[in-house]
């Protein structure tokens, strides 16, 4: 990345582990040469954020599409115009957020999302805000011994607490958005404990709560307590990120790298976004 001198933006950071907001770019008039740009600040700090944009749904695609092809979400309906785009909405009078928790958006496919593009419609007077964090960096605080020990590890992913049978999307109420419940959500899929980003070739940890059921070739109890710490270690406050929403705010992050966490302390208030991703490659 380039000291900033020759950028046609302003690169601010948010906090010491990941995170910028961009500033001075409107996003529906992005070509390629500045997407190239912000696909670099992308490398280099993990989450962008790009405040008072307005977007129509096709606005959001377009611009989302410089960064690879969208997806459509295999159990979440998106909208009938663009069922790329869900939209990710809380009610006032629901009490269950969606993403609530530390996870990496679909690490249960073959070829999880290289990233997000959130965008905000409606955000609540307080709270709501979304938490990111840094998986290289949380992979680099290990030791040497317990890195060389991760990186031979392969895990077993599914979406089968999220959208399986008794899963929580059967249990709890997402009340406006619409969620599949489906047996396919129970099939595994292998990925490494830790993989290489395809682009900065940066080793991260690649296991988060709602997805990761178990480490393969170690017992239950083993996989368990192995789990528990790399989710307790990689989510310290020292890898994180805040984004604080506004409406008109644009959120991207690159799911190869981050988790994210959206909190729910707003209740009895409105949020409404709306979020595109774009496909990846199998995780290595
Ligand atoms: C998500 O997990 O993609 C939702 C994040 C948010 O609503 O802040």
């Amino acid at each position: 990345m380039s000291d900033g001198a020759d950028l046609d933006f302003f690169i601010k950071p948010i906090a010491g582990a990941l995170g910028a907001e961009i500033d001075g770019i409107d996003l529906t008039q992005v070509e390629a040469p500045q997407a190239k740009q912000i696909r670099e600040a992308f490398n280099q700090y993990h989450v962008l954020v790009f405040r008072g944009q307005t977007l129509s749904p096709l606005q959001q695609k377009k611009f989302a599409q410089q960064f690879g092809p969208l997806e459509t979400h295999p159990y979440i309906t998106g909208l009938d115009e663009a069922p790329e785009v869900v939209p990710i909405i809380k009610e006032p009078d629901e009490k269950m957020n969606f993403g609530g928790g530390w996870h990496s958006d679909m690490s249960f496919l073959s070829k999880p999302p290289l990233g997000s593009l959130l965008y905000a419609i409606e955000v609540p007077e307080y709270g709501g805000d979304t938490l990111f964090s840094n998986q290289h960096a949380a992979y680099m605080a290990l030791s040497d011994t317990m890195k060389s020990i991760l990186d031979d590890l392969q895990g077993f992913h599914s979406a089968a607490s999220q959208y399986g049978r008794g899963g929580d999307s059967e249990k709890r109420n997402y009340g406006s958005m619409q969620l599949e419940v489906s047996d396919q959500a129970h099939q595994l899929v292998e990925h490494p404990v830790v993989r290489t980003h395809p682009e900065s070739k940066l080793r991260s940890l690649y296991v988060n709560r709602p997805f990761t059921e178990s480490i393969k070739g170690m017992q239950q109890s083993e996989s368990d307590a192995l789990l528990k710490f790399l989710y307790r270690h990689c989510e310290q406050e020292r890898f994180t990120c805040r984004v604080k929403w506004e409406a008109g705010t644009l959120t991207m992050w690159d799911n190869r790298i981050v988790q994210h966490y959206a909190l729910n302390d707003y209740q009895g208030q409105r949020r409404h976004m709306n979020r595109v991703t774009v496909g990846g490659d199998s995780p290595h």
